[in-house]
């Protein structure tokens, strides 16, 4: 049976971007029988302006059919100042929390040819392989009470609640331990004990999970000290596992490590195996519409949704050998370019991976 994807393009450098992975998945489906029936819809800003909501009700509906999704990125100026509930990213919350996407896999892996367009050392980040496995739908981005108010003293108050149970902590550290067990086997899980009560759970039940997988070390670190870490010293960890908003932070920091933040695909994964695959990287509204934004973190989501929820490794790995190739030849976005590159467009990049497809 035909698997099919939903394309969510979304807001800003959105559409041109995933105009290019979806380049790769049609050519794959022709040249090697892979069978996918692709649809597509609104999601964020130009959902808003379409449908007047950041996740229409018929964009819901055709996610839950789908077996996987590949999402563009959703915000942008325009959408900044509207009531919150219509927000962009209010419309990417909602979906991933609606289909239940709790585990975020963020791999940083530095392409050998791009260790000089990272801003650290190449000797501190060559052969760079790290897996950040984020907690996605809980956490303080979800957490009840949230809102602004207004206090007795007649000033304005905002507040955010940080609440993790037990079992969302157990679910998603089990996520890293499997994860961990195909690596290194080391997992490091980031957390602010010292502080946070919330935290102090999560430490407790990661130690307790850990049990079930002897053959793989576990350690723990305060979130300032691995900032720290993964700029002094990436290559000390595998797996990191973090909560909802520490991942957030740590992935955008962990993928100038490996060149540019235009590199790093993510998958959001349910129990079912379904998942939204996605550049980690924003909606870029400075160079939106100028053919210039680098697609190969797109392109890189499309392996893992091929690898994680359509069942067919082999044709994700011919996706990141095609890319592997083009960057050996020297072809490069604006974003990873160094002296003596081929620059390409945007466009000019899917169209290289797409002639290095074997
Ligand atoms: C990400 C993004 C989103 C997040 C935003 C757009 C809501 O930064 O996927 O990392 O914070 O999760
Ligand atoms: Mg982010």
């Amino acid at each position: 049976m035909k698997k099919k994807i939903l394309i969510l393009p979304g807001d800003g450098i959105g559409p041109e971007i995933v105009t290019e992975a979806e380049k790769i998945l049609n050519a794959l489906s022709q040249r090697h029988d892979l069978e996918i029936e692709i649809e597509h819809g609104l999601i964020g800003g130009s959902a808003v302006d379409a449908a007047g909501s950041p996740l229409p009700a018929e964009t819901l509906e055709k996610a839950k059919v789908s077996d996987a999704i590949l999402l563009g990125a959703v915000g942008g100026p325009k959408w900044e100042n509207i009531e919150r509930a219509l927000r962009p990213e209010r419309g990417l919350l909602a979906i991933r929390s609606a289909l239940g996407l709790y585990a975020n896999l963020r791999p940083a892996l530095l392409y050998q040819e791009l260790a000089d367009a990272s801003t650290l050392k190449p000797e501190i980040v060559s052969n760079l392989d790290i897996m950040i496995v984020r907690e996605l739908i809980g956490g303080i981005y979800f957490g009840q009470p949230r809102g602004i108010r207004v206090r007795e003293d007649g000033q304005r108050e905002g507040f955010n609640t940080l609440v993790y149970s037990e079992s969302e902590i157990e679910r998603i550290a089990r996520v890293a331990f499997t994860i961990a067990q195909k690596r290194d086997r080391k997992v490091c899980s980031v957390d602010k004990a010292n502080v946070l009560e919330a935290t102090e759970l999560w430490r407790e039940v990661v130690t307790k999970v850990a049990a079930d997988y002897p053959n793989v070390s576990l350690q723990h670190m305060y979130v300032d000290n691995a900032a720290m870490q993964l700029v002094r010293q990436p290559k000390q960890f595998d797996v990191i596992v973090t909560t909802n908003m520490f991942g957030d932070i740590l992935s955008d920091l962990a993928s100038m490590l490996t060149g540019s933040i235009g590199m790093l695909p993510s998958a959001s994964i349910n129990e079912t195996g379904q998942g939204i695959y996605e550049p980690i990287h924003g909606s870029a509204p400075d160079i939106t519409g100028q053919n210039k934004a680098n697609p190969l973190a797109t392109i890189l989501s499309a392996a893992m949704m091929l690898r994680y929820s359509l069942d067919q490794p082999e044709q994700a790995a011919r996706i990141e050998t095609a890319v592997k190739r083009v960057l050996a030849d020297g072809v490069r976005t604006a974003d990873i370019a160094t002296p003596g590159m081929r620059s390409v467009s945007t466009s000019g990049m899917g169209d290289a991976v797409l002639s290095a497809l074997d």
